[in-house]
């Protein structure tokens, strides 16, 4: 990766930028998609502002921007969901990100039937996938590479809502209201997406302002699918407002944002920034749970972001560590101890895979956590996931 001098010229007040500002050290200084608040932080960023980029010969403009395949998400999911090549462990999420993307594709193409309901059935879906083995669910989704980013960045979401929810009380039937908005958040804006993820250059004037509105454009294409819940709605439009009025669209602050928006919030900038994208690698989820945290109060809810925190921790499921020992190890399970996660060990000092995978105290200063590993790891696909998390997270077959 290489770190690019930021263009004076795109540090607008009050206009979103379309990537990750990171200072020299890769932490980010700005999440992808915020707007400036004002012209002091718009210099700051001048000065202290970095893109990070995969190496790579420079952009010709011509060609700097590949269209994706026309209208790829309207197209029907081909797999059966579920009856793939990848491993077990995987199915549950396979057979979520297939019906999301069924949905996905009817409501882009104004067709289907009872989209609400079926919307609100896989949310279901999701809530027992989690009441199975929640952290067995988070590993697949932090391990998985054949997803596609928008639907894999939808499921992890409400996965993250329905969580944390549930930890501060909320009832199963206002959740999956929760995760529904969650899974449809972006919907005005799918397509969009995938062209951001492959261009780049710095965004056009109308794909700045097609950022700015896509709540409200997903928020309407909800009501024209015959969605009429206020808090599914509301959610949706309210879900890139924040705490200190510097969001999108409204720019509307603190009381006026209604608590589910203020959790969708967090739960997007953090998904969003663990999942890799074509001009970035994924941000490490420690690094984004430090990003989160020291923007609340002023741009994320205080209480909302420490019940994210306490329900995640900073090491989720399925992330790989290196311990104090050089031993390299995988978050199996969260626990009460927020730094201190279940950890298994998988591949000695010298990188060579166990057969076997023994439990480590993390809490232990001689096997604590140092490194997290990136993404590309190589260990990633040569798991035992049964060692790990067993099959009790496999729906059994009807
Ligand atoms: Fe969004």
């Amino acid at each position: 990766m290489t770190l690019r001098q930021l263009d004076r010229d795109i540090l607008v007040p009050g206009k979103p930028i379309g990537f990750d500002v990171v200072d020299a050290s890769g932490r980010i200084l700005l999440p992808m998609g915020t707007p400036l608040a004002d012209e002091a932080q718009a210099k700051l960023l001048w000065t202290r502002g970095y893109r990070m980029e995969e190496e790579r010969a420079p952009p010709t403009r011509a060609a700097s921007f590949q269209a994706p395949p026309p209208s790829a998400w309207r197209q029907r999911p081909k797999s059966s969901g579920g009856i793939s090549n990848a491993p077990k462990f995987f199915q549950p999420v396979e057979r979520l990100s297939f019906q999301l993307e069924e949905i996905f594709s009817d409501l882009l193409n104004g067709v289907g039937s009872s989209l609400p309901e079926r919307i609100l059935e896989l949310s279901r879906a999701i809530q027992i996938q989690l009441g199975r083995d929640a952290d067995a669910l988070l590993a697949a989704m932090e391990l998985s590479s054949n997803t596609r980013y928008g639907t894999l960045h939808a499921l992890h979401s409400a996965a993250l809502c329905d969580l944390v929810a549930s930890s501060q009380g909320i009832p199963s039937d206002d959740r999956r209201t929760l995760i529904a908005a969650a899974l449809t958040r972006d919907v005005g804006f799918l397509e969009l997406q995938d062209d951001l993820d492959r261009q780049s250059d710095s965004l056009t004037a109308e794909q700045q302002d097609l950022v700015r509105m896509h709540p409200l454009a997903s928020a309407q294409m909800l009501r024209e699918a015959a969605v009429t819940d206020p808090v599914w709605l509301s959610a949706v439009e309210q879900h890139h407002e924040r705490l200190n009025g510097s969001g999108y669209p409204r720019g509307i602050a603190a009381d006026s944002v209604q608590s589910q928006a203020c959790l969708l919030g967090i739960a997007d900038i953090y998904s969003a920034m663990t999942k890799p994208r074509a001009y970035r690698a994924a941000i490490l989820g420690p690094n984004a749970i430090h990003s989160i945290f020291q923007t609340r109060g002023s741009l994320v809810d205080e209480a909302c972001t420490q019940s994210f925190i306490r329900t995640l921790g900073v090491y989720s499921p399925g992330l790989l560590v290196r311990l104090a020992n050089r031993e390299i190890g995988v978050v199996v399970r969260r626990t009460e101890n927020l730094k201190a996660p279940d950890v298994r060990v998988v591949a000695d000092p010298e990188g060579k895979l166990l057969q076997i995978y023994p439990s480590r105290d993390v809490a232990d200063p001689d096997f604590s956590i140092v490194e997290v590993l990136p993404r590309a790891s190589s260990l990633r696909d040569k798991l035992n996931h049964r060692q790990l998390w067993g099959e009790n997270h496999l729906a059994s077959r009807r």
